[in-house]
């Protein structure tokens, strides 16, 4: 049988213990084209993936694929600069061991960002959307095989998946900033394709309001892990599927990424400060 998730787990805490230094309080993964946050982290380290025993190394583009530790707005932070996909052809237990070994680090928190297609016709690229729910169409969970009990549940509840408490420091923190932002459903898909036009039709009927890559596979896991995730969505591009469809380029979305980055920033010069210890 393969390695169970808790030794392997086990295994890359251990090789990057030493290393990492005071316990860590808030985790963010940063999304496609928006990993120039992590040049705001002070006092810096920043550990390659390759170097983390058993980690999988990130090949996306716009991905650096390091740990990156140290002070954001006056909270340690541990920032996963350079994410995981399952379009890479990560398993879905592969891009669910960062999650744990974020918590492993000390995070009380963790914070997803990601790039994601506007569903919502009210939404216009350059928005940044506050994930209140998910949609998983990846058909895939990172919990399927053995559970170890001592990372989590076999059944873990997902009904606060993107945890209420926090969502409002988050919207109340966008506000101090001046960020206007949405609310709403973020739909995970697998791709690498884009969705068809028919997908973007029934995803919004099917009460999402963004569509992306990402994130659904690190929520599942975060849940499972008992460690409260705030989502937030960087809207690149228009993807309504409606008659008017632009075909998508991956220049605009790193383009709209890079604005979103902006204000995402913003958002967390004023939220950091706010959670929980
Ligand atoms: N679909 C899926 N993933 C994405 C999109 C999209 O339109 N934009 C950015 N990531």
């Amino acid at each position: 049988m393969s390695e169970s998730q808790l030794a392997r787990l086990n295994r890359a805490h251990s090789s990057i213990r030493g290393r990492a230094g005071a316990p860590c309080e808030v985790a963010i993964m940063l999304g496609s084209g928006l990993g120039q946050l992590a040049d705001a982290v002070s006092d810096a380290i920043a550990i390659p993936y390759a170097e983390i025993d058993g980690f999988p190394v990130s090949t996306a583009p716009g991905h650096k694929g390091q740990l990156v530790i140290g002070e954001l707005f006056g909270r340690r932070v541990v920032m996963m600069q350079g994410r995981l996909h399952l379009y890479e052809g990560w398993t879905p237990r592969d891009i669910a061991l960062p999650v744990y070994l974020l918590k492993r680090l000390g995070s009380r928190t963790l914070l997803v960002t990601n790039a994601a297609g506007g569903l919502n016709a009210a939404y216009a690229p350059g928005d940044v959307m506050l994930i209140e729910d998910h949609l998983n169409f990846t058909g895939v969970s990172p919990l399927v095989g053995p559970n170890d009990d001592a990372i989590g549940l076999r059944f873990p509840d997902m009904s606060r998946a993107y945890d209420p408490d926090l969502l409002k420091l988050a919207v109340e923190a966008a506000e101090r900033a001046g960020v206007t932002v949405q609310r709403g459903i973020y739909t995970g898909v697998l791709g690498p394709a884009l969705e068809t036009s028919a997908e973007r039709r029934f995803f919004r009927a099917s009460g999402g309001d963004a569509v992306g890559m990402s994130t659904v596979t690190e929520v599942v896991a975060s849940a499972h892990a008992a460690l409260p995730v705030i989502g937030i969505s960087a809207i690149t591009n228009a993807a309504t599927g409606g008659p008017d469809q632009q075909p998508d380029t991956i220049e605009e979305v790193f383009a709209n990424a890079a604005v979103c980055g902006r204000k995402i920033e913003a958002i967390l010069r004023e939220l950091l400060p706010a959670l929980p210890a």
